[in-house]
């Protein structure tokens, strides 16, 4: 059964005409036929312009924690609105939610605002070299970091031949080549390797730059023991150690990854869950580190701390500390992972979830993956094709395996309930589409 995407359609041909791929990201394009065009959202559902209804698991890439459209916070944006936008100055308001960031998440003694992700990171990264005097970083295979030149490469594992490290690629074109020698990756969870890299190349490395739950890569979880030795190593090597929490923040837990693996980063940094979808992000970190913004670092830009997204940051922030909320989550989280690993089961569909009930990986193999090498010799035919069945029976996953399934507070029930019945059909198309004999031989058992 198709939904019918005529007016996404029709759309896609009018967009195209005016907008590169007729998106305003590269990742909002899933083909001239495919592409949808949003109406509205409401909690964890979202209509698009056909008026196909979806239980939404992508929220955004995660932004919208405690649902699309949230009254709470919605009503604290309106009264932002009234403060007057941005002023190239501040407001007392920034102060308030440093310090509930900070109380939340003891790492980040010292924060600074920005707009996205990307310039959270962005400020890390600089500070971090500032800071070291060292200008090379070491990022962990498989991560993503946003969207600047700095970040934007990538170990390409499917190529390497025999070569002590494999060859690492520009993410695109344009990306200037005089940076690559700049980045090193390391796999997730393999101390040895990180420590054997500071050793080659640690007197230019001023930073490692790590998300502890990958939530671009399957949710692929470091354990606490490689955070320590990452910690320990970073310490010993004179390298400033930046967990990247866009994702996890305030998601995961109240103090995020830290709190979960308990552990400090230097440099932390935050976004999505922060502002329930209202654009900001944060740069929070050790105080010594955070000095040097203002004395020998550059930090700014003319949006941030708009008083719309401060408030709706700060009434998000409150929310998530003071109320059972991620509770909440990672139980719809877990009652999802066991519906849909019942579903799969008793189909004999080798399978595991991995990372964080509230946003979990999809990993169709039994044993979890440690890293992005992992990930990379799994067969994903499976999930490609039932992803586009799960849309057309209104459950949004992300079409590309590696993002995990995002959950908030209001997904409630009904969702649940819709999305078991939608998986089970889509799994059975899929099979039925796959015709494949082992899984058939398997499930017969
Ligand atoms: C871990 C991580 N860091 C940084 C970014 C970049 O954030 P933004 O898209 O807000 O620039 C993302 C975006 O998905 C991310 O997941």
């Amino acid at each position: 059964m198709q939904r019918k995407l005529t007016r996404s359609n029709e759309h896609f041909h009018k967009a195209i005409s005016k907008l590169p791929l007729g998106v305003t990201s590269n990742f909002r394009y899933w083909g001239d036929d495919r592409t949808i065009y949003v109406k509205r959202a409401k909690g964890g559902r979202l209509w698009d312009i056909d008026d196909n209804e979806y239980v939404d698991y992508r929220l955004g890439y995660g932004p919208a924690i405690l649902g699309y459209a949230d009254p709470r916070v919605d009503e604290a944006a309106r009264q932002g609105q009234e403060i007057g936008g941005v002023f190239a100055l501040s407001t007392e308001r920034e102060y308030e939610v440093a310090k509930r960031i900070s109380s939340m998440v003891p790492a980040a003694e010292l924060v600074r605002f920005s707009n996205s992700g990307t310039e959270a990171v962005m400020a890390a990264l600089r500070l971090a070299r500032a800071f070291t005097g060292k200008d090379s970083h070491i990022v962990v295979e498989g991560g993503y970091h946003g969207i600047f030149d700095s970040v934007l490469w990538y170990v390409d594992i499917e190529q390497w031949g025999d070569t002590d490290e494999p060859p690492i690629e520009a993410g695109c074109d344009g990306i200037p080549q005089v940076l690559k020698p700049l980045t090193h990756f390391t796999p997730l969870n393999d101390a040895d390797y990180l420590e054997h890299l500071l050793k080659k190349y640690g007197k230019d490395v001023g930073a490692f730059l790590i998300e502890p739950i990958m939530g671009n890569c399957c949710s692929i979880t470091a354990t606490a023991e490689y955070l320590r030795d990452a910690r320990a190593l970073c310490e010993r090597y004179g390298v400033i150690m930046i967990v990247d929490e866009v994702k996890t923040g305030f998601r995961v837990a109240k103090g995020g990854v830290q709190e979960l693996f308990g552990f400090k980063a230097d440099l932390c940094t935050f976004a999505k869950a922060m502002g329930n979808g209202y654009p900001i992000s944060a740069l929070g970190g050790r105080e010594d580190i955070m000095r040097i913004i203002g004395d020998r670092v550059i930090h700014g830009g003319t949006y941030t701390c708009h008083s719309v997204s401060l408030a709706a940051a700060q009434k998000t922030l409150e929310i998530l500390d003071e109320t059972d909320a991620l509770e909440t989550i990672a139980t719809y989280g877990r009652r999802l992972r066991d519906g849909l690993g019942s579903i799969l089961k008793s189909r004999g569909i080798p399978h595991c979830f991995v990372g964080h009930p509230s946003m979990s990986g999809l990993f169709f193999s039994e044993t979890p993956p440690s890293n992005y090498r992992d990930w990379v010799d799994t067969d994903y035919t499976f999930y490609d094709t039932m992803a586009p069945h799960l849309h057309d029976l209104g459950v949004l996953c992300e079409p590309d395996s590696r993002e995990p399934w995002f959950i908030c507070e209001a997904h409630d029930e009904s969702c649940l309930t819709h999305t078991l019945k939608a998986f089970e059909k889509a799994v059975d198309i899929t099979l039925d589409e796959l015709d494949d004999e082992p899984l058939r031989a398997q499930a017969a058992h």
